[in-house]
C-alpha cells in the first residue's frame, strides 16, 4: 500500500503517466499530475478523483521546473513520463527537430531530476523513461534512440549520486497510447498489428502494462539503477 505517499507524475495527463496515476491511487497514494496543457491535465485530474491534483508545467523550461518543485514541496516519489517524440530519416531530419527531441525528452527529465531530488524523501524514488529504440536500432529512430540511451545512462549514474534515493529507468516497447493519436487510425492499427505480430507475446503493449512496472519500481526498495524493459520480448526479435 502507498497510503500517505505523495507521488508526482510529470506527464500524468495521458497514456502511461495517466495509467500510472490510476494504479497508484488504487494503492492509496496521493498523486500530483503535471503537463503543459492546463485543459488536459485538469480533465485528467477530474477523472482520477479526489486523491489527484494537477499543475501545469513545461519541462523544457528550466525556471518552470524549479518553481514547480518549490510549490510542490516535500514528496515521496517522482515519475517523469513526459515526452513528445518524433522520428524520421537521419539525413532528412532538420537539426532543429533533433534538438527539440533532446530538449523535450532528455533535458526535461534532467531538469525534473535536478530540481525534484532536493524535495524527495530519502526513502523515495525517481522513475525516468527511456525506450526500446535505444536498445534495438530502428530506421528513422536515430535521434530518439540517442535521447533514450542518454536518459538511461543519466538515470543509472544518478542512482549512485542521489542515493539513498533510488533511481530507475523504464524502457517501454511499442505501447498503444495517445502518443500516436496524430496517425490515421487505420495506419495505427496496421502498425500495431505488424509490430505486435512479430513479438513473442503477439501484441503491442498497453499503458497499464508499463504502469505496473512503474509501481514495482516505486514499491521495491531493493531496486535501483535498473533499466526495466517492458517490451513483450521486442529485444529478442
Ligand atoms: N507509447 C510508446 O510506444 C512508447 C515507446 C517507448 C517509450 N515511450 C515513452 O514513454 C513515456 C510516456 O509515453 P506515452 O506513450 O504515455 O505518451 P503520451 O500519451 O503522449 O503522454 C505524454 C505526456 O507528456 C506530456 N508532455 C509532453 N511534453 C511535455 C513537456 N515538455 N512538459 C510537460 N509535459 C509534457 C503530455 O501532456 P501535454 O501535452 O499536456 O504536455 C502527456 O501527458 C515517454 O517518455 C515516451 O517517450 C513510449
Amino acid at each position: 500500500m502507498l497510503k500517505n505517499q505523495k507521488i508526482v507524475i510529470i506527464g500524468g495527463s495521458s497514456g502511461i503517466g495517466l495509467e500510472t496515476a490510476k494504479q497508484l491511487i488504487g494503492e492509496g497514494a496521493e498523486v500530483i499530475i503535471a503537463s503543459r496543457s492546463a485543459h488536459k491535465v485538469q480533465q485528467a485530474a477530474a477523472l482520477l478523483g479526489p486523491q489527484a491534483s494537477s499543475l501545469t508545467l513545461d519541462t523544457t523550461v528550466e525556471d518552470q521546473v524549479k518553481a514547480f518543485f518549490e510549490r510542490v514541496g516535500r514528496f515521496d516519489h517522482l515519475v517523469v513520463s513526459a515526452a513528445e517524440t518524433s522520428g524520421g530519416p537521419f539525413l532528412h531530419t532538420a537539426t532543429d527537430q533533433a534538438r527539440l527531441l533532446f530538449d523535450n525528452k532528455f533535458w526535461g527529465q534532467y531538469y525534473a531530476a535536478k530540481y525534484g531530488a532536493p524535495y524527495l524523501s530519502p526513502e523515495g524514488s525517481i522513475t525516468l523513461f527511456s525506450g526500446v529504440v535505444a536498445y534495438k536500432s530502428m530506421v528513422g529512430s536515430s535521434v530518439l534512440g540517442a535521447v533514450n540511451a542518454a536518459v538511461s545512462s543519466l538515470g543509472q549514474t544518478l542512482a549512485l549520486e542521489l542515493a539513498p534515493i533510488r533511481v530507475n529507468i523504464v524502457s517501454p516497447g511499442i505501447i498503444d497510447t495517445p502518443s500516436r493519436s496524430k496517425m490515421p487510425e487505420e495506419a495505427r492499427r496496421d502498425l500495431y498489428a505488424a509490430v505486435g505480430g512479430k513479438l513473442p507475446v503477439k501484441r503491442v503493449g498497453l499503458a497499464g502494462d508499463v504502469a505496473r512496472s512503474v509501481l514495482y519500481l516505486i514499491q521495491n526498495s531493493f531496486v535501483t539503477g535498473t533499466v526495466l524493459h517492458v517490451e513483450g520480448g521486442h529485444l529478442l526479435t
